[in-house]
Order: C-alpha cells, then structure tokens, then sequence
C-alpha cells in the first residue's frame, strides 16, 4: 500500500520535506538506524551513523545545498549528504581519514569536499554554508578513559572498547586539551568561525553525550547551550539521539548510581541576525 506522503507547502524555504514528513522531525527524540554503509567507518574511533545524519540533513536543507562539517572524521557527514543530492565539505586534522573517507564517497573537490587542517585555520576559505553539523572530538575521552578501539570481533559500533587511541598528537587536535575549560575555550573559538560561514536564517548541529571529568559526572550539554548562546546563536532544542544497543557496565554497583549514557544529545541552533 502506497502511504500518503502529505503536501508540500510552497512557502517552504527550509527543506523538500512536506508538512506530515516535517512534523515526524520535530519529534524530540530519535532511535538510532545502522546501514550497510556504516560498516567502513568503524576504522575511525567515533563515527557517526549515516542514517542519523540524514535525517538531520533531510530536515534543515534541500537539494543542492551545501552541508559543512567541521570535525568530519571518516566522512559520514559526506555520505549522507552525497546520498540525498546534497554538497559537503568536510575537514579533519586527520589525513588518514581523508583516505578513510574517500573509500566511503568519491571525493571530487566539487560536490564531495574534504579539507586536511585544523578547523581553526581552514574554516578562513569557507563561505556561504547551508548547514553544518558536527560531532567534536569529547574532551580527551579517548585518551583518558582507555577508550578508543573497540573489540575487533565485534564490527558495528557497539561493541566493547579494549584500549586507547587518540585521534592523532598534534595539538590543535581538541581531543588532546586536557583541561576543560581550556576545551570549551577552542571549541568556541571554533565555532566562532562556523557562524560567519553559516548564512542567516540557517542552523548548526552539534552532537555530543555528557560524559564524566576527574570521574564526577558533567552536564555538558548546559556548557555547549552556553557557550552558542555567547557567540550569538539562537537554541532550538535539543533531541535524544537513543543508541539502545550499547553494552552496560556496573559503573557503581552495588553502591552508587552511576549512569550509563546510552544517547547523544543532538542540539540544535539557528543563525538570526
Ligand atoms: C567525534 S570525531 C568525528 C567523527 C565523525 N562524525 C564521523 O562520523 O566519523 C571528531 C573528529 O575531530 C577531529 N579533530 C579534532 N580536532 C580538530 C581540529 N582542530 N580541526 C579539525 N578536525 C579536528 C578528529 O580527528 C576526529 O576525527
């Protein structure tokens, strides 16, 4: 049976999607969906997966338009976009992902973008943005919590960490700021850039978990609100991106509560000036 996909509004200058496709994205929270195409990612300690980030992108854009992502790691940002007709750029501090990337999506410079540098630098030569979403590196997490490579018999993202890795030892790599404040300082910094690049009336996702500093849990997610609000964005809300197969540890058991994040906090801002 055909399903009625709704009316498409013609004064919609935000996304291709019609008004019952639109209200299905304002829901606040989303499950998260693996594809086949997530598979070559797992190289990458902290991959997003492509059918999270084409939700996102189906909502704040249409065909044609270009999607930036300013930590892209192994380029799922540029897979999504690439499946939905629209144009990406993405940079990484990471060369090796660059390689990682362009096994996943053919990259051509032109629709398909992917710079090599610090954000920092690289967002200088950028314009003229549609939307940007992101996932920066979580503090030093990877390092610290003996976190990054996860077992090898186990091939989608769920399976358990057994030892460190960092994203690469250079300095401006934020994954490698182990101080806090020091991070949200560079993030900033950051993100400053991102909205000049941004055009009005556009939005900007970030994706990040809360996660523990020194141990003591963190609302991380009230730092990032913040510290976008100063800069001059505008918050429209934040959806629970559940990731319900991860494994649980008995962090506190038996006697302390201790959480278990089992969801990204995907937070949603607009550019209005
Ligand atoms: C959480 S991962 C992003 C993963 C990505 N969403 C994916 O699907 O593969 C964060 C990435 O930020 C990169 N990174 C860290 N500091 C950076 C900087 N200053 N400029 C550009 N990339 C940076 C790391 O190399 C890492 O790949």
């Amino acid at each position: 049976m055909v399903q009625n996909k709704g009316k498409y509004d013609e004064r919609n200058r935000l996304n291709d999607l019609t008004g019952k496709e639109w209200l299905q994205h304002t829901k606040s929270f989303y499950v998260s969906k693996r594809s086949i195409q997530d598979k070559p990612a797992f190289e990458h300690p902290a991959p997003f997966l492509v059918k999270d980030i084409e939700w996102l992108i189906e909502m704040f854009t249409k065909e044609g338009m270009t999607v930036l992502d300013p930590f892209v790691g192994s380029g799922t940002t540029l897979v999504a976009a690439n499946n939905l007709n629209r144009r990406s750029i993405g940079i990484d501090i990471n060369p090796e992902y660059m390689k990682l990337a362009n096994k996943r999506v053919k990259i051509d410079n032109k629709d398909v973008c992917f710079e090599v540098g610090n954000s920092g630098e690289k967002l200088s030569d950028i314009s003229n943005i549609d939307y940007i979403v992101t996932s920066p590196p979580y503090f030093n997490i990877l390092s610290n919590k003996g976190s990054g490579i996860r077992k090898k018999s186990e091939h989608f993202r769920n399976g358990s960490r057994v030892s460190v890795e960092t994203y690469t030892d250079e300095v401006k790599d934020l994954g490698n700021i182990n101080d806090y404040s020091e991070f949200i300082e560079s993030l900033a910094s950051i993100m400053t850039k991102c909205f000049l690049v941004l055009n009005n009336k556009k939005y900007i996702t970030l994706i990040l978990s809360d996660f523990t500093i020194n141990k003591e849990e963190h609302n991380v997610q009230g730092d990032i609100v913040k510290m976008m609000e100063d800069i001059g964005f505008k918050f429209a809300g934040t959806v629970i991106l559940l990731q319900n197969s991860k494994p649980l540890y008995p962090f506190g058991y038996p006697y302390a509560y201790k959480i278990n994040h089992h969801h990204q906090n995907v937070m949603h801002f607009r550019k209005e000036e």
